[in-house]
Protein backbone atom coordinates (compact mmCIF):
# COMPACT_ATOMS: atom_id res chain seq x y z
CA UNK A 1 0.00 0.00 0.00
CA UNK A 2 2.86 2.79 0.96
CA UNK A 3 5.44 3.64 -1.91
CA UNK A 4 7.94 5.15 -0.26
CA UNK A 5 8.16 7.57 3.20
CA UNK A 6 7.14 10.65 1.02
CA UNK A 7 8.57 13.46 3.89
CA UNK A 8 9.40 13.67 7.27
CA UNK A 9 7.42 16.76 9.05
CA UNK A 10 9.71 18.67 11.72
CA UNK A 11 8.27 22.04 13.93
CA UNK A 12 10.53 24.99 14.44
CA UNK A 13 10.31 28.19 15.39
CA UNK A 14 11.03 30.39 11.71
CA UNK A 15 11.74 28.92 8.81
CA UNK A 16 14.30 31.44 8.57
CA UNK A 17 16.39 30.36 11.28
CA UNK A 18 15.96 26.65 10.44
CA UNK A 19 17.16 27.53 6.63
CA UNK A 20 20.90 28.79 8.07
CA UNK A 21 21.33 25.08 9.22
CA UNK A 22 19.32 23.20 6.95
CA UNK A 23 19.74 24.84 3.33
CA UNK A 24 22.91 26.58 4.06
CA UNK A 25 24.96 24.01 6.59
CA UNK A 26 23.59 21.11 4.95
CA UNK A 27 22.66 22.48 1.51
CA UNK A 28 19.10 20.45 1.14
CA UNK A 29 17.79 22.49 -1.73
CA UNK A 30 13.86 24.22 -1.48
CA UNK A 31 11.39 22.52 -2.80
CA UNK A 32 8.49 24.55 -1.67
CA UNK A 33 7.31 27.65 0.51
CA UNK A 34 4.36 28.58 1.70
CA UNK A 35 1.83 29.78 3.68
CA UNK A 36 -0.97 27.46 4.50
CA UNK A 37 -3.70 30.43 6.14
CA UNK A 38 -6.21 27.55 7.32
CA UNK A 39 -3.85 25.63 8.97
CA UNK A 40 -2.37 28.79 10.75
CA UNK A 41 1.30 27.25 9.41
CA UNK A 42 4.41 28.25 7.34
CA UNK A 43 5.87 25.58 5.20
CA UNK A 44 9.02 24.37 3.59
CA UNK A 45 9.85 21.45 1.74
CA UNK A 46 13.56 20.34 1.52
CA UNK A 47 14.89 18.05 -0.42
CA UNK A 48 16.36 14.39 0.69
CA UNK A 49 15.97 12.24 -2.01
CA UNK A 50 13.28 10.26 -2.72
CA UNK A 51 11.81 12.10 0.63
CA UNK A 52 11.38 15.18 1.72
CA UNK A 53 11.60 17.16 4.92
CA UNK A 54 8.73 19.39 5.70
CA UNK A 55 9.28 22.51 8.40
CA UNK A 56 6.62 23.63 9.87
CA UNK A 57 6.29 27.15 11.78
CA UNK A 58 3.46 28.08 13.39
CA UNK A 59 1.98 31.27 12.87
CA UNK A 60 -0.56 31.16 16.13
CA UNK A 61 0.82 29.84 18.98
CA UNK A 62 -3.07 28.62 19.82
CA UNK A 63 -3.30 25.76 16.79
CA UNK A 64 -1.78 22.18 16.82
CA UNK A 65 1.69 22.99 15.66
CA UNK A 66 1.88 26.09 17.79
CA UNK A 67 0.56 24.04 20.84
CA UNK A 68 3.36 21.90 20.29
CA UNK A 69 6.40 24.06 19.81
CA UNK A 70 5.09 25.41 23.30
CA UNK A 71 4.68 21.90 24.83
CA UNK A 72 8.04 20.06 23.20
CA UNK A 73 9.77 22.49 21.48
CA UNK A 74 11.26 22.27 18.00
CA UNK A 75 11.57 18.79 16.84
CA UNK A 76 10.21 15.45 14.75
CA UNK A 77 6.09 15.73 14.35
CA UNK A 78 5.13 13.28 11.73
CA UNK A 79 6.22 10.94 9.15
CA UNK A 80 4.04 10.60 5.62
CA UNK A 81 3.95 7.99 3.35
CA UNK A 82 2.96 8.40 -0.21
CA UNK A 83 0.11 5.57 -0.97
CA UNK A 84 -0.99 5.73 -4.17
CA UNK A 85 -5.00 5.13 -3.93
CA UNK A 86 -5.49 7.32 -0.48
CA UNK A 87 -9.39 6.77 -0.91
CA UNK A 88 -8.80 3.10 -1.05
CA UNK A 89 -6.65 3.12 1.57
CA UNK A 90 -8.31 5.33 4.51
CA UNK A 91 -11.25 2.94 3.77
CA UNK A 92 -9.46 -0.28 4.36
CA UNK A 93 -7.77 1.37 7.73
CA UNK A 94 -11.29 2.28 8.69
CA UNK A 95 -13.13 -1.09 7.87
CA UNK A 96 -10.10 -2.35 10.27
CA UNK A 97 -10.99 -0.29 13.04
CA UNK A 98 -7.82 2.26 12.66
CA UNK A 99 -8.46 5.46 14.57
CA UNK A 100 -8.02 8.42 12.08
CA UNK A 101 -8.44 11.59 12.27
CA UNK A 102 -9.24 12.56 8.93
CA UNK A 103 -11.86 10.20 7.54
CA UNK A 104 -11.68 11.59 4.19
CA UNK A 105 -8.55 12.64 2.00
CA UNK A 106 -8.44 16.55 2.25
CA UNK A 107 -6.04 18.69 -0.23
CA UNK A 108 -2.56 19.24 1.35
CA UNK A 109 0.60 21.26 -0.11
CA UNK A 110 1.84 17.59 -1.34
CA UNK A 111 -1.13 16.62 -2.69
CA UNK A 112 -4.43 14.69 -1.01
CA UNK A 113 -3.81 14.37 2.48
CA UNK A 114 -4.87 12.48 5.70
CA UNK A 115 -3.65 11.49 9.46
CA UNK A 116 -3.95 8.85 11.67
CA UNK A 117 -4.31 9.04 15.36
CA UNK A 118 -0.97 8.52 16.86
CA UNK A 119 -2.71 5.89 19.33
CA UNK A 120 -3.27 4.06 15.66
CA UNK A 121 0.51 3.94 15.30
CA UNK A 122 2.17 3.58 18.46
CA UNK A 123 2.59 7.64 19.46
CA UNK A 124 3.92 8.36 15.47
CA UNK A 125 1.78 10.91 14.02
CA UNK A 126 1.56 8.85 10.60
CA UNK A 127 0.34 11.48 7.52
CA UNK A 128 -1.10 9.55 4.31
CA UNK A 129 -0.45 11.67 0.90
CA UNK A 130 -1.14 10.75 -2.94
CA UNK A 131 0.63 13.15 -4.43
CA UNK A 132 -0.51 14.50 -7.86
CA UNK A 133 0.22 12.38 -10.87
CA UNK A 134 2.59 14.74 -12.64
CA UNK A 135 4.62 15.23 -9.44
CA UNK A 136 7.90 16.35 -9.81
CA UNK A 137 10.76 14.09 -9.85
CA UNK A 138 13.20 13.66 -6.94
CA UNK A 139 15.77 16.85 -6.88
CA UNK A 140 19.38 16.19 -6.68
CA UNK A 141 20.04 16.59 -2.71
CA UNK A 142 23.69 16.26 -0.74
CA UNK A 143 21.32 13.87 2.10
CA UNK A 144 19.36 11.49 1.47
CA UNK A 145 16.64 9.70 4.15
CA UNK A 146 17.95 5.96 4.89
CA UNK A 147 16.00 5.46 8.30
CA UNK A 148 13.30 7.13 10.44
CA UNK A 149 14.06 5.85 13.95
CA UNK A 150 11.48 5.21 16.44
CA UNK A 151 11.39 4.09 20.33
CA UNK A 152 8.99 1.86 21.57
CA UNK A 153 7.97 -0.13 24.75
CA UNK A 154 7.41 -3.23 22.54
CA UNK A 155 9.75 -2.74 19.41
CA UNK A 156 8.28 -6.11 17.82
CA UNK A 157 4.27 -5.09 18.56
CA UNK A 158 5.30 -1.55 16.77
CA UNK A 159 6.92 -3.54 13.98
CA UNK A 160 4.30 -5.64 13.26
CA UNK A 161 1.58 -2.80 13.38
CA UNK A 162 3.20 -0.87 10.86
CA UNK A 163 3.48 -3.61 8.99
CA UNK A 164 0.34 -4.48 8.52
CA UNK A 165 -1.21 -1.21 8.49
CA UNK A 166 0.96 -0.47 5.94
CA UNK A 167 1.82 -3.24 3.94
CA UNK A 168 5.44 -2.78 4.81
CA UNK A 169 7.82 -5.80 4.69
CA UNK A 170 10.99 -6.46 7.33
CA UNK A 171 14.51 -5.80 6.20
CA UNK A 172 16.78 -8.45 7.63
CA UNK A 173 19.14 -7.15 10.15
CA UNK A 174 21.44 -9.03 12.64
CA UNK A 175 19.16 -9.82 15.34
CA UNK A 176 18.72 -8.18 19.26
CA UNK A 177 15.87 -6.05 20.08
CA UNK A 178 15.49 -4.02 17.41
CA UNK A 179 13.60 -4.26 13.74
CA UNK A 180 13.25 -3.15 10.64
CA UNK A 181 11.30 -2.36 8.10
CA UNK A 182 11.78 -1.25 4.42
CA UNK A 183 9.89 1.60 2.99
CA UNK A 184 10.92 2.72 -0.72
CA UNK A 185 14.67 3.14 -0.69
CA UNK A 186 14.28 4.45 3.32
CA UNK A 187 13.70 2.26 6.25
CA UNK A 188 11.83 2.41 9.58
CA UNK A 189 14.12 1.16 12.42
CA UNK A 190 12.14 0.24 15.64
CA UNK A 191 14.20 0.38 18.77
CA UNK A 192 13.34 -0.28 22.35
CA UNK A 193 12.34 3.16 24.23
CA UNK A 194 15.02 2.28 26.80
CA UNK A 195 17.70 3.05 24.37
CA UNK A 196 16.61 6.91 23.47
CA UNK A 197 15.48 7.68 27.03
CA UNK A 198 12.53 6.32 27.15
CA UNK A 199 11.06 8.10 24.38
CA UNK A 200 7.76 6.78 22.55
CA UNK A 201 7.63 7.93 18.88
CA UNK A 202 9.60 9.54 15.91
CA UNK A 203 12.75 10.05 17.79
CA UNK A 204 15.68 10.55 14.81
CA UNK A 205 16.72 10.61 11.51
CA UNK A 206 19.87 9.08 9.82
CA UNK A 207 21.05 10.15 6.40
CA UNK A 208 23.31 8.99 4.19
CA UNK A 209 25.77 12.09 2.65
CA UNK A 210 26.78 11.84 -1.09
CA UNK A 211 30.05 13.50 0.18
CA UNK A 212 30.73 12.78 3.28
CA UNK A 213 33.95 14.63 4.33
CA UNK A 214 32.60 17.99 2.24
CA UNK A 215 29.45 17.55 4.33
CA UNK A 216 31.87 17.19 7.87
CA UNK A 217 33.89 20.42 6.45
CA UNK A 218 31.19 22.46 6.20
CA UNK A 219 29.54 21.75 9.20
CA UNK A 220 33.01 22.39 11.23
CA UNK A 221 33.22 25.86 9.70
CA UNK A 222 29.74 26.32 10.74
CA UNK A 223 30.05 25.43 14.09
CA UNK A 224 27.63 22.61 13.91
CA UNK A 225 27.39 20.74 16.93
CA UNK A 226 28.13 17.55 16.17
CA UNK A 227 29.84 14.27 17.40
CA UNK A 228 31.85 11.98 15.29
CA UNK A 229 31.89 7.95 15.16
CA UNK A 230 33.17 5.86 12.26
CA UNK A 231 31.60 6.51 9.21
CA UNK A 232 28.96 8.75 11.00
CA UNK A 233 28.09 11.97 12.40
CA UNK A 234 25.48 12.40 15.37
CA UNK A 235 24.29 16.21 15.21
CA UNK A 236 23.50 18.19 18.63
CA UNK A 237 19.49 18.79 18.76
CA UNK A 238 20.68 22.51 19.95
CA UNK A 239 22.25 22.82 15.84
CA UNK A 240 19.52 20.80 13.99
CA UNK A 241 16.24 22.30 15.74
CA UNK A 242 15.58 19.76 18.22
CA UNK A 243 15.89 16.49 15.47
CA UNK A 244 18.15 13.92 16.14
CA UNK A 245 20.18 13.56 13.05
CA UNK A 246 22.90 11.05 12.44
CA UNK A 247 24.61 11.16 9.10
CA UNK A 248 26.83 8.40 7.71
CA UNK A 249 29.10 7.91 5.04
CA UNK A 250 28.11 4.78 3.81
CA UNK A 251 23.91 3.59 2.69
CA UNK A 252 24.80 0.55 4.76
CA UNK A 253 24.26 -0.98 7.47
CO1 LIG B 1 3.15 16.57 6.36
Amino acid sequence: MVRRIHHVGMVVRQLTEAYRFYRETLGLPLLREAVLADQGVRVALLGAGETELELLEPLDPGNGVGRFLTRRGEGLHHLCFDTRDIDGSLQNLESRGVELIDRAPRPGLVGRIAFLHPRACDGVLVELVTPPEESEPPRASPLQLKRAVIGSHEPRRTADRFESLFGLSEVAINGGPRTMLGVGTGALLMVPADEVGGTEGMVALSFVAEDFDALTGVCDRAGTRLLRGSGEVTIDPASSHGVHLHISRYRFP
